[in-house]
């Protein structure tokens, strides 16, 4: 593996880098173990959180037959919103404070499992939403202590929110999607199983997919902890270090999984090798990601999420129009990995050998295209649109989804080089159309 690119000269920067485990079950068969992983977190009254589509297919009945079998009272909230926003947020949070509950237990994709992260928070310590929301955008509050046990257990092979500190949502009042992170928001145990990936639609699998993709290829291109001054006492360290090699092995990992089988899950259901890998690439890149950061195509993911709502992708017809996370993001890759390689550009070059690109005689100038192109392929293979434009984006929009990026400093300040806001224009410009 490459070093990536230091800002600092020898002696200045970090020189320590940390690993927080996250205490994860991971295998088919292991959802049916949730009522007993329950019992020794304590839990005897548990709210349940899930939507409505997920508690009536087969990982919904599992789960709620392993809790009652274990003897556990549990309270349903399946009126979780698919890519939730602030109210949404404050309605399963009234459900938590009202319940008076011990622990929570999610199951679903990212929008369920950060609706409990957000209802356990606002529950134990209430507050407005917008307190604890990340600065500049909220008030960024620390949380005042620990939360209530939470099982985090995924049903998309995606965000990884099982073993992150981070809760996305769509902030109503700025109109802007944003998140809240702190090591204190993740959760006790993360209940990876496997086959609930099977029931998912191929277009679901195509956006969470890319997700994974996206987090393991920002991580391992993210600056390095390197590169940052080294803090003058320990508890100053940032929860998102940069890159480090402890993630740099998870997330090359991570892009090789997602490079071999997404397209082999989007296209058959019924491929159970190609389902299950990817869903052990979406924990790997969770675990990178969290711990190093993501950088440019997820801080431009937000503005393109919000600004409109007017596409409807594969998967999610029953829903209004929205851009799911995953293409939101990965929409935005080829043109933000071809603005950062430069900065490092053998990191690009490995990440599109691990997904599957000829690299041979490839010269450093060429990194940013090459990895472009990569994505590209597998975009246009797994049914993916053709850029922001086929999400009703046009040039006339580029300053409004600009600036919204450019507020999202957290991820920005982990680009390997440093984007200005005319830099986040051009880069939404490249992104218009792709083929
Ligand atoms: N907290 C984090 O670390 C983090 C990271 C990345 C993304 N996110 C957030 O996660 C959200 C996206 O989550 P997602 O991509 O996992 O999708 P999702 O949770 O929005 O679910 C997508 C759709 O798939 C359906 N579904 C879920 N599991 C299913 C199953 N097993 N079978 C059939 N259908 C199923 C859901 O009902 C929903 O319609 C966004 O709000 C995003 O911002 C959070
Ligand atoms: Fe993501």
């Amino acid at each position: 593996m490459s070093a990536n690119a230091s800002f600092l000269s020898p002696g200045e920067g970090e020189t320590v880098f940390s690993v927080s485990a996250a205490p994860i079950k991971f295998g088919a068969g292991a959802l049916g173990e949730l009522g007993a992983d329950a019992q020794s977190l304590g839990m005897k009254r548990v709210a349940l959180f899930v939507d409505a589509h997920v508690l009536a297919s087969a990982p919904g009945e599992t789960a709620l037959a392993s809790l009652r079998a274990a003897g556990l009272d549990v309270g349903i909230f399946d009126n979780t919103r698919c890519e939730p926003n602030s109210d949404s947020f404050e309605e399963a949070a009234a459900f938590a404070r009202d319940g008076a509950f011990d622990g929570f237990v999610s199951l679903g994709g990212g929008s369920v499992m950060d609706t409990a992260k957000a209802a356990n928070l606002l529950a134990t310590y209430p507050d407005e939403l917008i307190a604890y929301v990340n600065a500049p955008i909220g008030k960024a509050k620390p949380i005042p202590g620990k939360l209530k046990p939470h099982i985090a257990c995924p049903t998309t092979c995606g965000t990884g929110s099982e073993t992150t500190g981070i809760t996305i949502v769509d902030l109503k009042s700025v109109g802007l999607k944003t998140g809240i992170a702190s090591a204190l928001l993740k959760p006790s145990l993360a209940i990876v199983d496997p086959a609930t990936t099977e029931t998912l639609p191929g277009g679901v699998v195509a956006a969470s997919g890319f997700d994974v993709l996206s987090h393991a290829v920002e991580s391992y291109t993210a600056r390095p902890f390197t590169s940052r001054p080294r803090p003058a006492h320990p508890s100053q360290r940032p929860p998102y270090q940069g890159s480090t090699p402890y993630n740099d092995i998870g997330s090359i990992a991570a892009i090789r999984l997602g490079g071999k089988y997404l397209a082999r899950a989007v296209r058959d259901a019924g491929d159970l090798e190609a389902r299950h890998q990817l869903m052990f690439a979406s924990t790997l890149a969770g675990l990178a990601f969290g711990s190093a950061g993501v950088h440019v195509p997820h801080a431009m993911s937000y503005s393109v999420a919000t600004l409109k709502h007017v596409f409807t992708a594969p998967g999610y017809e029953e829903r209004d129009p929205m851009v799911p996370h995953g293409i939101a993001v990965v929409i935005n890759a080829p043109a933000a990995f071809r603005f950062t390689a430069s900065a490092n550009p053998q990191r690009h070059l490995e990440a599109a050998a691990a997904m599957g690109a000829d690299i041979a005689g490839a010269r450093p100038e060429d990194a940013g295209e090459i990895l472009a192109r990569t994505f590209i392929a597998l975009m246009r293979e797994t049914g993916l649109p053709s850029g922001i434009a086929a999400l009703g984006y046009g040039e006339a929009d580029v300053p409004a989804l600009a600036e919204g990026a450019y507020a999202q400093q957290r991820p920005l300040v982990m680009a390997p080089r440093s984007v200005s806001k005319q830099d986040l224009e051009g880069i939404y410009r490249n992104a218009l159309r792709y083929w």
